[in-house]
């Protein structure tokens, strides 16, 4: 048996916003991030739109990209405080994945961050609150998923909370909100979108329900991603759309080890003064994960699917898969995204010597492979690797080197 979860009630197209104006309740706490939100006149029309239905208004902000646990359980401290009937989240990924985990804080003022890790173990949600997200990105599908991403920065480790309790009831999928988008963030959240559409696609639980889902996104993003980060606002407002079917698909299909390793390496050299973006990442590990999995005949076949959807070419399977990565990393290069750790710079751009010095990432290389095979989206992968073969695929990440085991 399986189950196909998405929010009850999906708004989308310009202007859908305004169905803030619908919403049933007293309160609502309103959470955004560093200011985007306030800057472009979003936050104040939100506010507006549920005071208009009669609601008392709180805006928790300064939710940081990669949230931490501390500002998760501070938020849960708030709402505890305001008790909110609708926790509305407008934002990035990361502002939304924090509501999530104060959500379920909030209902259980008991629960431990490591409580809420426990893969599908939530207790049962909307006790007192009911959960709006409306995304500014298109990338991560927050607003339909059943995941959460929190950073333990003690650790240095990103962790998944997955559960269907947490996937919002509404989803307000507006373009306006994506139209504001920075390019280089169209490029990091445009390829996690296309990771999430390809890993659900080959994952060991995909269904008939999630596979029309994942390659209708991937045909879309092809489509239209990269003139979106020329500045197309048409194609700009599709992907806002494609990101959020490729949501719909992986939360259900579930994930595989590119994800694992974007996770675990994202956080890892912070000390070195920066992040491995998530959807950059993603785009650096994608194409060395398709050749890894690849060699795991299920897997082969079904990206040789994509690659004729893609219209790729390619006489067999072996070919069609050549012509995915060669397409993928053709993707990068038009994004300026690039290829490995090794040449990953401080501000995410390619350069000579990215920010991870090669000595530091051998030394924790290790522990990363053991974390990246003990991530929640490793079940899902069609092959599972040794922590051998995850180092060896963390070093072809890194040195830009093929994948041939
Ligand atoms: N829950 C899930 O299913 C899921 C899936 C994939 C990734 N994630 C997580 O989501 C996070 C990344 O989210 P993200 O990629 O959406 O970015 P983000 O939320 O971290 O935001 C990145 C930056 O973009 C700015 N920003 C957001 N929207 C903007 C807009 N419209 N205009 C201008 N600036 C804007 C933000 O202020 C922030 O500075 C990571 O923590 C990742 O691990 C979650
Ligand atoms: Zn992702």
């Amino acid at each position: 048996m399986a189950r196909f979860t998405l929010p009850r009630d999906l708004y989308h197209g310009k202007g859908s916003l305004e169905t803030l104006k619908t919403l049933v309740g007293k309160r609502a706490v309103v959470c955004v991030g560093g200011g985007s939100m306030k800057k472009f006149g979003f936050l104040d029309r939100a506010v507006s739109y549920l005071q208009e239905a009669g609601m008392e208004v709180k805006v928790i902000d300064g939710i940081e990209p990669d949230p931490s646990v501390d500002t998760v359980m501070k938020g849960a401290a708030a709402m505890q405080e305001f008790q909110p009937d609708w926790i509305v989240a407008m934002g990035g990924g990361s502002p939304i994945d924090a509501a999530k985990a104060m959500w379920i804080k909030y209902e259980y003022p008991e629960t431990t961050f490591e409580d809420m890790c426990k893969v599908f173990g939530l207790p049962k949600l909307r006790t007192k609150a009911h959960f709006c997200a409306i995304p500014s990105t298109s990338g991560t599908a927050t607003e339909v998923t059943a995941f959460s991403i929190i950073t333990d920065y003690t650790k240095g480790i990103k962790y998944p909370i997955a559960d269907f309790e947490i996937t919002p009831d509404v989803a307000i999928v507006d373009p306006d909100l994506a139209e504001t988008m920075p390019k280089k963030l169209v490029a990091h959240t445009g390829m996690d979108a296309m990771t999430h559409a390809i890993e659900a696609y080959v994952s060991t639980a995909n269904c008939d329900y999630t596979d029309g889902l994942a390659i209708h996104a991937i045909e879309m993003i092809q489509r239209d991603l990269v003139d979106s980060y020329n500045g197309d606002m048409s194609k700009r407002d599709s992907m806002h759309n494609a990101q959020c079917l490729a949501g719909m698909a992986f939360s259900n299909a579930l994930l595989g080890i590119v994800h694992s390793m974007a996770h675990k390496t994202g956080a890892a050299f912070a000390d070195y003064g920066a992040h491995i973006i998530h959807g950059a990442a993603n785009a650096m590990y994608l194409p060395k994960v398709i050749a890894f999995n690849a060699k795991d005949p299920t897997a082969k076949k079904r990206y040789g699917v994509i690659a004729d959807y893609m219209h790729l070419g390619g006489a067999n399977d072996d070919e069609k898969v050549a012509n995915l990565i060669a397409y993928l990393r053709g993707m990068n290069d038009a994004m300026n995204i690039p290829h490995g750790i090794g040449t990953y710079g401080a501000d995410s751009y390619p350069t000579e010597h990215g920010f991870v010095p090669e000595d530091v990432f051998l030394a924790r290389l290790h522990d990363i492979a053991v974390n990246a095979i003990g991530d929640a989206c490793t079940g899902s992968n069609p092959r599972q690797p040794s922590v051998e073969e995850m180092e060896k695929l963390l070093k072809c990440c890194y040195y830009d080197t093929e994948v041939d085991f």
